[in-house]
């Protein structure tokens, strides 16, 4: 696992949205996933202008969505959907059979799990996974205690994850499930880039990047991928101990 620094979030974020350029210059018919958050907002805006401007050719890559909100409808501001859709899916033109995006509204969310499995397995797998990190140390809603075996996933919402995801909704909002991709997918995707921004991550990267590799802290699998990265700013930095990571 690789550790990068940034002075800043707009740096950091730059530096990620290159990576998601420089991948489909290198390789258009790329799979990316992306997480949806506050985290991920600048690097995505960054793609989308970086595409147009250098004429990026975006129409023969996948793009895969990391997780939704179990029941709340595409429309609703506060969706990953919804995310996904005005930062990335309408900027870049990305058509209906490039984009998997989990159906929070399936009624067999079971199935939904299934179909984007097959979807990526179809595809030969994710060249490229964005994700953030959450405040219990969740990647997805792969939350504190969930086997690192799993492909995607209906997961019944942390405590953390129900409050602290009140943040994307303009009214209070019922949250009980998720629907994600699972560990098992960020294992075998064949780069990953956990990102995370501001103070107030600070704890949870430290023990990302310097705890025991646990299922109670779903990000220190990040210390296992062979292809991972770990790519923060200054102030996510401040609590890690960068004399024991280097020795
Ligand atoms: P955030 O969410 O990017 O909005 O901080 C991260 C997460 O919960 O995974």
């Amino acid at each position: 696992m690789k550790l990068n620094i940034y002075p800043d979030n707009q740096t950091l974020s730059a530096q990620v949205a290159n990576e998601v350029i420089a991948l489909i210059k290198r390789m258009p018919d790329a799979v990316f996933c992306l997480a949806s958050g506050d985290t991920p907002r600048i690097a995505c805006q960054l793609v989308a202008e970086k595409a147009i401007s250098e004429g990026i050719d975006f129409s023969k890559c996948t793009f895969v969505g990391l997780d939704e909100w179990l029941g709340v409808a595409p429309d609703n501001e506060g969706s990953c959907h919804h995310f996904f859709k005005t930062l990335l899916i309408e900027p870049l033109r990305l058509s209906p059979n490039q984009t998997f995006l989990f159906d929070a509204l399936a009624t067999n969310p079971q199935e939904e799990c299934k179909k984007m499995d097959e979807n990526i397995f179809n595809k030969g797998g994710i060249d490229l996974m964005i994700v953030g990190i959450g405040m219990n140390g969740h990647i997805g809603f792969n939350e504190p205690g969930i086997s690192f075996e799993k492909y995607s996933h209906v997961a019944d919402l942390d405590n953390t994850t129900v409050t602290v995801g009140q943040k994307y909704f303009s009214s209070p909002t019922n949250l009980k499930q998720g629907i994600t991709l699972g560990l098992k997918h960020l294992m075998e995707s064949k780069r990953v880039i956990l990102m995370a921004n501001g103070k107030k991550k600070a704890g949870v990267i430290a023990k990302a990047v310097g705890g025991e590799i646990s299922n109670q802290f779903p990000a220190t699998i990040i210390q296992r991928h062979q292809n991972g990265e770990v790519a923060i700013d200054e102030e996510a930095s401040s609590e890690l101990n960068l004399k024991i990571i280097q020795s």
